[in-house]
This record gives C-alpha cells, structure tokens and sequence, in this order.
C-alpha cells in the first residue's frame, strides 16, 4: 500500500476511535476504557512507523521544519497520553484530558494531510511511495502482534525522536 494512503488511513480510524469514545456514556466505563487503550494503541503504532520510516525517509530541504513540527507533536501526544495511560477514568479531568489529546491529534493530521503528504508526493514516485508503505506496513503488523503497542509510551516522553 501506498505510505501517504496507509497513513490516511490510520488518521481515519483514530478519529473513529476519539467519536466512539466521545459517544460512549459516562456508565460505559468498560467500552470507554477499551476505547482509549485502543486509541493509545493506534497512536503509538501510528507515532512508530512514520518515527522510524516515513519521517527520516522523507526528510529533504522542503519538508525539514514540517517533520521537526511533527515530533514535537508526536511528543507532547505521547506525553499527554501517558498522563491518561495512569489517570482513573472517573478522575473529572480524565474526559478533559481525552479532549487536548484529541484536538492536538486532529491539528497534527491536518498538517500532515494538508502540507507535508503533498510535498512528499511530489518528491516520492509512485514505487517509493508503495515500498515505503509496505515497510510501514510490515512494522505495524509486527508491533501489533507483540501487543499492548501503547506500553511504549510512557518511555518515549522525554525528548522528541530523531529525524
Ligand atoms: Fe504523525
């Protein structure tokens, strides 16, 4: 699969996930509590593969000051989601928390769609797009499969990954 539609698609299915938890009822703890481990889970594969492939792999002159951007985004998700990983779901700030987080999510990905894919699918050709997004693609599974992705978390908010 193309990197630039994988990614695409990951963005969809986390703003999925962020409807379903806002739409699940205060007494559904158990849904909401599933829900946010699985947005944790699909945020930390998600930070993973563009992290490790598609950010050093498409960094150039044009993109430099977008992917610095986006790690730093990347970092205060991570930190903001480890804050969430160890709060209790009745704590009156945790719907809060669930809020930034997601707001700062929707911000990251609309830059993303918005400047950086557009500039990246102007210097990448078609196979590079599709080998890239097969690597990504073969990560995610392999992070998937090890499972509970989101663990990693806590131990990346320190600084932001290296492009
Ligand atoms: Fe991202």
């Amino acid at each position: 699969m193309n990197a630039i539609d994988l990614l695409k698609k990951q963005h969809r299915e986390v703003e999925q996930l962020f409807s379903r938890f806002e739409e699940a009822g205060e007494e559904a703890e158990k849904t909401r509590e599933r829900l946010c481990q699985q947005i944790g889970d699909a945020l930390a594969v998600h930070a993973e593969i563009e992290e490790r492939i598609f950010y050093p792999e498409s960094k150039q002159e044009n993109t430099e000051e977008l992917l610095r951007e986006s790690v730093e985004e990347h970092l205060a998700v991570k930190r903001l989601l480890a804050d969430i990983m160890q709060a209790d779901l009745d704590d009156p700030q945790f719907d809060a928390k669930m809020k930034v987080v997601k707001e700062l999510v929707e911000h990251h990905v609309q830059e993303e769609e918005e400047e950086l894919f557009p500039l990246i699918a102007d210097s990448c050709s078609t196979d590079e797009l599709e080998d890239m997004g097969s690597r990504m693609q073969d990560l995610a599974q392999e992070l998937e499969e090890e499972g509970q992705p989101r663990a990693s978390i806590p131990g990346q908010t320190d600084s932001p990954a290296q492009i």
